[in-house]
């Protein structure tokens, strides 16, 4: 396999938080075993115990730690352990794949410009919960999904790619979200890439690729 003919050492260390299913977790995971990423996934943090998501890990050898939320008195103290069991790993990218938790400030600063996030609407449309509902409410044309670097603004961050699906008249919230899904599985593992090859960087709360500054709305897959 190609992944093989790359030492670890050579490899981008890659963190993974989840709260749940972990299907763009699953997404990675296929892409690094099939030797398109260069990048090893040293551990997959989630907040919930028993979601599907630890089952991937698992089934994958993957190392994979749970830190329960409600354990913690305050947002702080949870985001704080959280940050060193990270840091314990020494990762080169943070990746949050529908990890369910509104982010400390300090904990958005430790790792600015080290960590993404995948957000299934066309940001700055629609930050927070339920965004295929309020696409389909609104009568949206056209809905999406967006990959960006977190910063202490939630859903904030710039732009790293976009991917557009039309919303068609017999949407459901259901049958949107499997539409977009399809797509974050394409782009999610795609801009992981660009980190782990050191082509994408956050400069001056911008998206820069191959040394070009991508446009606001991130790149166009
Ligand atoms: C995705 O829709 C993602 O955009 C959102 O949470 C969901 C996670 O799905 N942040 P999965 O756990 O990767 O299957």
């Amino acid at each position: 396999m190609a992944s093989n003919t790359l030492d670890n050492s050579s490899k981008a260390r890659v963190v993974v938080l989840i709260s749940g299913s972990g299907s763009n977790l699953q997404a990675i995971i296929d892409q690094t075993e099939q030797g398109q990423l260069p990048i090893e996934i040293c551990a997959v943090i989630s907040n919930k115990d028993n979601v599907k998501g630890l089952e991937r890990a698992a089934h994958h050898n993957i190392p994979a730690i749970v830190l329960d939320h409600t354990l913690f008195d305050s947002r702080e103290s949870f985001d704080l352990r959280l940050q060193e069991i990270i840091d314990a790993q020494s990762p080169d990218i943070i990746v949050l794949a529908g990890f369910m938790r509104i982010l400390t400030e300090a904990f958005t600063r430790h790792f600015e410009g080290k960590m993404l996030n995948i957000h299934p609407s066309l940001l700055p449309k629609y930050t927070g919960l339920h965004t295929h509902r309020r696409a389909l409410e609104a009568g949206d044309k056209e809905h999406g999904v967006t990959v960006h670097f977190v910063t202490s603004e939630l859903d904030g961050g710039p732009p790293v790619i976009q991917a557009r699906v039309p919303v068609l008249d017999d949407d459901t919230e259901a049958s949107l979200a499997a539409r977009v899904l399809q797509q974050e599985h394409h782009i999610y593992p795609l801009a992981v890439r660009w980190m782990a090859e050191k082509r994408l960087e956050m400069r001056d709360n911008k998206c820069w690729l191959d040394g070009e500054v991508l446009p606001p709305s991130g790149h166009q897959y």
